[in-house]
């Protein structure tokens, strides 16, 4: 088998990626583990920066992102009992956010990959990638039993943080930094309608709290649970009762429950490889970095990954000319080093750390009280949220 770029993971980054390379007119084959129905289900975050939803707009991913996404123009911190809300569209020239499933832009982007007869092989598990330094790398690939090569001009490794893309990269080439968190978010999703019109971010001594939604119809929560926690330990109704004491305000708010249909634990961690290629192996989404959740951003980096290697790509199919691939690693990376210090901060901010000492307790509150009481601060932190231009 053979193609010009071949892409391992069908998330978000190679999904786009493939997408996005057909518009250029050059072909891509997409080796996806899993099938269709489990990358459909999957579910994963859900705020599109102001970017994001321009890329996918201008590609033609955005049509039913614009019918059923919900455009947000602020989002709620809540501590001390009280909301503050940051104005996203004031403190960044009219940038906003869109809340649309991350699952909900994977199945667009397959259907328009089958529409256009593209090459999506799912439960294709990619087994190693061969000659990345050469002028002709391949992977191995297993699909039903039998393994197959695709060679190709170029390999893109879109398979996530577990992947086998980065691995095949030699040992000593590359730098990783990395952090892990005492903390992990027990995520749900319950058919209610959402108790609030935005986003709410909420400290509290008991741990952080975050309260999404999908739909009219269905929320999305989150609680700052300990690493070691299962979802045993959280039955439906103690999830509902800690929500409460963390959302709790002095005006009475208070929240909706409804029918449980989701629950899992996700651990948090920042993780940085750089430089983001080797050879004519390129990295790219959360293969080559991850951000705790806190920031929203690990889909939105992914997406301006991809969106710089499309053009570096066309420019090197289109006019021999390799200057944006060699410029890629460290143009994505300069995004990258951004989100993972705005997701590090916002994660800091908003989690109760059971090692803090009264001290950082008291600095943590000063700093909330000061972004929701600064023009200038609110602004910063609206900028990173809504997200800095893609290129
Ligand atoms: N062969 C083929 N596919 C693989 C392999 C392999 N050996 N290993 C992993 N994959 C697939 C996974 O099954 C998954 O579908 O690669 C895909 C990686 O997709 P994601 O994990 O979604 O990563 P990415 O596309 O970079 O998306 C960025 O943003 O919200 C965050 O972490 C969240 O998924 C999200 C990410
Ligand atoms: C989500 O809706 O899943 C979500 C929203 C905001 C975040 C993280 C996750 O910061």
């Amino acid at each position: 088998m053979r193609t010009r770029v071949g892409i391992i993971g069908a998330g978000p980054a190679g999904l786009l990626l493939s997408h996005l390379l057909h518009r250029q007119g050059i072909e891509s084959v997409v080796l996806e583990l899993r099938t269709r129905e489990y990358v459909e289900r999957r579910q994963r975050a859900g705020i599109l920066e102001h970017g994001t939803v321009e890329v996918l707009r201008a590609s033609g991913a955005g049509e039913r992102m614009d019918r059923q996404g919900i455009p947000h123009q602020g989002v709620e911190l809540r501590f001390d009992r009280r909301a503050h809300r940051i104005d996203l569209a004031a403190g960044t020239g009219g940038r906003s956010v869109m809340v649309y499933a991350q699952t909900e832009v994977v199945k667009d982007l397959i259907a328009l990959r089958e529409q256009a007869d593209g090459q999506v092989l799912f439960e294709a598990e990619a087994l190693s990638v061969d000659g990345a330094d050469t002028a002709s790398p391949s992977v191995r690939f297993r699909q039903a039993g039998a393994e197959q090569t695709l060679d190709c001009d170029v390999v893109v490794a879109c398979d996530g943080f577990h992947g086998i893309g980065r691995r095949a990269v030699p040992d000593g080439v590359l730098t990783v930094s990395e952090r892990t968190y005492p903390f992990a978010w027990l995520g749900i999703l319950a058919d209610v309608p959402p108790s609030c019109d935005e986003l709410i971010y909420a400290h509290h001594a008991r741990g952080f709290a975050l309260h999404s939604m999908r739909s009219p119809q269905v929320s999305r929560l989150y609680l700052q649970v300990d690493p070691s926690d299962t979802t045993d330990n959280w039955p439906d109704a103690r999830i509902w009762d800690e929500l409460d004491a963390r959302f709790e305000t002095e005006s009475g708010w208070t929240l909706g429950r409804g029918p449980v249909t989701e629950k899992s634990i996700t651990p948090m961690r920042s993780f940085v490889a750089e430089p983001m290629r080797h050879g004519r192996l390129f990295l790219a989404g959360d293969a080559a970095h991850i951000v705790p959740p806190t920031g929203a951003k690990g889909l939105n980096l992914a997406v301006a990954d991809v969106t710089l290697l499309a053009r570096a790509l066309s420019h090197w199919h289109t006019r021999q000319d390799e200057t944006l691939l060699d410029a890629y690693s460290e143009t994505a990376l300069r995004r990258v080093w951004r989100a993972e210090h705005f997701s590090y901060t916002m994660t800091s901010l908003l989690h109760t750390d059971p090692a803090a000492t009264a001290f950082d307790r008291r600095l943590q509150l000063s700093h909330l009280r000061y972004i929701t009481s600064s023009d200038a601060a609110s602004a910063s932190l609206a900028e990173n949220y809504a997200g800095l231009p893609v290129v």
